[in-house]
């Protein structure tokens, strides 16, 4: 049977700047790794691995975006890096600019359409010193960033996302204490959350101002919480529901199943990660209440083997497809990720990409599930 997508459907995979460019310094990640020179931010624990040269995907992009075009997909989901457009606190890098508004017509020249993400995970060092999203100051700073970016690049992307992830930020720093600046403690976690609700508020607006034609949305993480409704209540729809009437799209990115007993027969990834494709139809069917469109900005797994891959692509896409069908308007997947790369505390050891690196010398080889999931793309289809 073939299950045919929406028309216009975007296919594509997804990155982020410090996880693939290299090369990046001036970051609170960078500064807290080890082979830096420590800055001391507010509280020191053990430090971070380093992100290094990554996949010096900040040179090779090109060579990259030829594998996406390869590869079928017609969109592709990408960071900028707020470090390398402010490196001081009010002082922007117009050199930087010019090179993402390179990256990005070298996308459009492929016809591959940009969705773009302003801050994933890393803070420039000014701003992380000033205590980054705990300052008060953080919703101005961070509009101020993301207005001037947009000024500069909004002719060049249609749809813009102002943060990934916020809450897993927030928990990685703030509530496992594993992320920078390693802060372990519920009422700063809880201020963080709030901090960027405004961020997103300020930015939203002043993107909007600037063009209203662009299309803004955030990366949320969403988690499949099997019995927990108010951890899922709190998790899932705290941060939406805030800023629900400043948002033309939700992206959802899809990793976790948690419920209450363990089964112990579970299919996992190299990280140990439960696979449960059904979870992704569940949450979709939740986003639907907020009526707006919905694209799967990031779903994965590492898989060093590539014996996984495929076959969780392909039942995901099963499960997102009967989200369609009753009515929920998905309009794009992202597999996370389009290269094996920097997976934050974690180091270079997980696996995720459509594409193997080899790290020593930069080499790009595709994985055979990427085939398969170029397939999808060309056809638009899913096969089952
Ligand atoms: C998500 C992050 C992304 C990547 C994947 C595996 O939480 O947004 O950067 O690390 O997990």
């Amino acid at each position: 049977m073939v299950k045919n997508f929406p028309d216009n459907f975007y296919w594509g995979s997804a990155t982020s700047s410090y996880q693939v460019e290299g090369g990046i310094e001036n970051c609170d990640w960078a500064s807290q790794c080890r082979n830096y020179p420590r800055v001391e931010l507010k509280s020191q624990k053990p430090c971070v691995p380093c992100a290094g040269r990554a996949c010096d995907h900040y040179n090779l992009y090109e060579k990259d975006f030829d594998l996406i075009k390869q590869l079928g997909q017609n969109a592709h989901r990408l960071s900028i890096e707020w470090s390398r457009i402010e490196p001081e606190e009010g002082r922007f890098d117009e050199k930087e600019i010019e090179h993402y508004r390179k990256v990005l017509q070298s996308l459009r020249d492929r016809g591959i359409e940009p969705f773009v993400t302003l801050w994933h995970f890393t803070l420039p060092l000014w701003f992380a010193k000033k205590g980054g999203f705990e300052n008060p100051k953080a919703p101005e700073i961070f509009a101020r960033y993301c207005g001037y970016v947009v000024e500069r690049l909004g002719d060049m992307a249609k749809f813009w996302m102002t943060m990934n992830e916020s809450m897993v930020y927030a928990s990685g720093g703030y509530l496992k204490g594993v992320w920078p600046p390693f802060n372990k403690n519920f009422f700063r976690f809880l201020k963080v959350i709030k901090t960027l609700i405004s961020s997103h508020l300020a930015s939203y607006i002043i993107i909007r101002k600037i063009n209203p034609e662009l299309r803004v949305g955030i990366a949320k993480n969403n988690i499949y919480f099997e019995s927990f409704p108010l951890i899922s209540h709190f998790w899932n729809f705290y941060f939406l529901n805030k800023i629900k009437n400043h948002l033309d799209f939700i992206g959802l990115n899809y990793y976790f199943h948690r419920k209450l007993f363990g089964n112990k027969n579970k299919e996992v990834s190299d990280m140990n990660w439960e696979i449960y494709p059904k979870g992704i139809y569940y949450l979709l069917r939740e986003l639907k209440l907020y009526n707006l469109p919905i694209y799967i900005t990031e779903n994965g797994l590492a898989d060093a083997k590539d014996t996984k891959r495929e076959k969780f692509i392909k039942e995901h896409l099963f499960w997102a497809h009967k989200a369609i069908e009753e009515g929920v308007d998905l309009r794009g997947y992202f597999y996370w990720s389009l290269l094996d790369s920097f997976e934050w505390a974690y180091g270079f050891g997980p696996r995720f990409g459509l594409v193997e690196m080899d790290y020593e010398n930069m080499e790009r080889k595709i994985r055979p599930s990427a085939w398969e999931y170029k397939k999808i793309c060309e056809t638009n289809s899913l096969e089952v």
